[in-house]
């Protein structure tokens, strides 16, 4: 009775098939409690990595044939199965069981219902360890290379949009307030650095990411004599990885993945951000398109930039996976502990968040319309040409602290009077100072401004033009070591699966 009473009601003999089906059933006289097993399952989360089990498993499989630890017939027989259990998982065929404790345990179990005997020896040289950790180092590979391809996708559309507007005058803010001209196409080619950065850090992760963890056993190393160096080769993983204890217990690549996710969830809040403000009716710098905004249900005027908003809001999500992973990791003593299980939300969501991000932002940035007259109407206000008249009278021979002097004098009195720099007289320049006269004004004029702005990395058309040249070109080779990538991994798994 006690023992049906632990096993949450359950007869002796489902008590003991229950046991069983745990990979680790025989040192135990009783199953788990319920409780135990449902609080400590996580295959509602890792069901996600059960093609690159199976995968994983299958090249395991492949090694274990290739050095004889397992007998060739039943190594044929595993690897057989395992080829079915793919296709049958892309074919939508397989249901995981939640009985079952995580996605590794479902997939052995499948594998020894389909091949029989054979099936019990896919475990011998692995563990659950180097499992889990290559499972989701294939996860976040693939992510990475899904991330790179849809952050080109959005630095294209925003490189096309800076190209119209490298002419279109706009406020340069600082603090939020009024600070020198800029061209619109400048402004949206800075987005697209700051996306080429987060990219870079991608690509980054990626080299340290792609070494192969099959092997490290469950902490030590193994007796059996594998191939690490071949089962590394037919999962597409540059190598194997060099300690076991650190393999079984490192999630620096997860981190890094999360932490790149949240930097370039930072750069799209900021963007987010930006197109909250620039649609306000106070700026009016922009005019989101119907598709992208959504109204009230009780204000009928209203038109709302929530898609915006949420790509602002979600940074949050993004940055909570980051905090709670180092925070997870934090004080581990060495190896694998299984507080490392809860390394898997943060990495799907981090994921699906950016992804879900990058999406929509491409198409929205497309259809975005700027209304380029209310933003050169803006630049009459908040004195941008200050620094501007500041330089003119260096050119003339004065010590820029003085010109600077001058100038703040010079606003000031625009100030008193409701006066624009530029639309001073002869006379009013003359009394601000000596070396100013009409000609000055042609010096301080916004397209002058923008246009002289030509040192490298600078707002003129023709420093922006040679941003844009640059992008492209970073661009271009990000695409290619993407894409030949993924082409190299579709030609690892046709390998695999033969
Ligand atoms: N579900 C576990 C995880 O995600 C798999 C590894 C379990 N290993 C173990 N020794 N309990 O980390």
């Amino acid at each position: 009775m006690g023992t049906a009473i632990a096993h949450g009601g359950q007869g002796p003999e489902e008590v003991i098939r229950m046991a069983e089906r745990q990979l680790w059933s025989g040192r135990f006289a009783e199953g788990p409690s319920e409780m135990t097993l449902s609080f400590t399952s996580s295959l509602a989360v890792d069901a996600r990595l059960a093609w690159y089990d199976v995968a994983g498993s299958l090249a395991h499989a492949r090694m274990l044939a290739a050095t004889g630890i397992v007998p060739k017939e039943a190594a044929e027989a595993l690897i057989d199965g395992l080829k079915q259990l793919l296709d049958d998982l892309e074919a939508g065929k397989i249901e995981l069981s939640d009985e079952l404790e995580d996605v590794h345990t479902n997939i052995e179990h499948l594998l020894i219902e389909r091949v029989g005997e054979a099936g019990k020896r896919v475990h011998t040289a692995r563990s659950r360890n180097d499992q889990v950790a290559t499972d989701l180092r294939m996860f976040v590979r693939d992510a990475v290379l899904e991330i790179i391809t849809l952050l080109i996708d959005v630095q294209e559309v925003l490189i096309e949009r800076a190209e119209e507007e490298l002419g279109t005058i706009m406020p340069g803010f600082t603090h939020m307030q009024h600070a020198q001209p800029v061209s619109l196409g400048f402004h949206l080619m800075a987005h697209v650095f700051r996306l080429q950065r987060d990219a870079e850090r991608f690509l980054d992760a990626y080299k340290r990411l792609n070494q192969c963890p099959l092997g490290a056993g469950a902490l030590a190393g193994t007796g059996h004599p594998v191939d690490r160096a071949l089962t590394a080769a037919l999962l597409g993983f540059d190598r194997p990885t060099d300690n076991a204890m650190d393999t079984v217990s490192d999630r620096d690549f997860a981190l890094e993945f999360v932490y790149a996710c949240a930097q370039t969830m930072v750069h799209l809040s900021s963007m987010g951000e930006e197109l909250v403000l620039w649609t306000s009716p106070e700026f009016r710098f922009a005019e989101m398109p119907d598709a992208f905004a959504t109204g009230s249900s009780i204000m009928p005027q209203k038109k709302n930039p929530d898609v915006a908003e949420l790509v602002r809001g979600r940074s949050s999500i993004a940055i909570g996976n980051l905090v709670q992973m180092l925070t997870m990791m934090k004080g581990l003593p060495l190896s694998y502990n299984r507080d490392m299980q809860e390394d898997k939300p943060g990495v799907f969501s981090s994921y699906e968040t950016l992804t879900s991000c990058l999406y929509v932002l491409a198409p929205m940035y497309r259809s975005l319309a700027f209304d380029r007259e209310r933003m050169e109407e803006v630049c009459t206000e908040g004195f941008l040409n200050a620094t501007d008249l500041a330089d003119h009278l260096v050119q003339k021979g004065m010590p820029f602290r003085q010109a600077h002097e001058v100038v703040g004098a010079a606003v000031q009195y625009c100030l008193r009077t409701g006066k624009r720099l530029e639309s001073l007289s002869a006379e009013e320049l003359k009394g601000l100072s000596d070396l100013l006269d009409e000609g000055s004004l042609a010096h301080i004029s916004m397209e002058a401004c923008l246009n002289r702005r030509t040192s490298k990395g600078g707002t003129a058309p023709s420093a922006v033009r040679e941003q844009v040249a640059c992008a492209r070109a970073i661009i271009d080779s990000h695409r290619s070591v993407c894409q030949g990538e993924i082409g190299r991994l579709e030609s690892v798994w046709k390998e695999l699966r033969k």
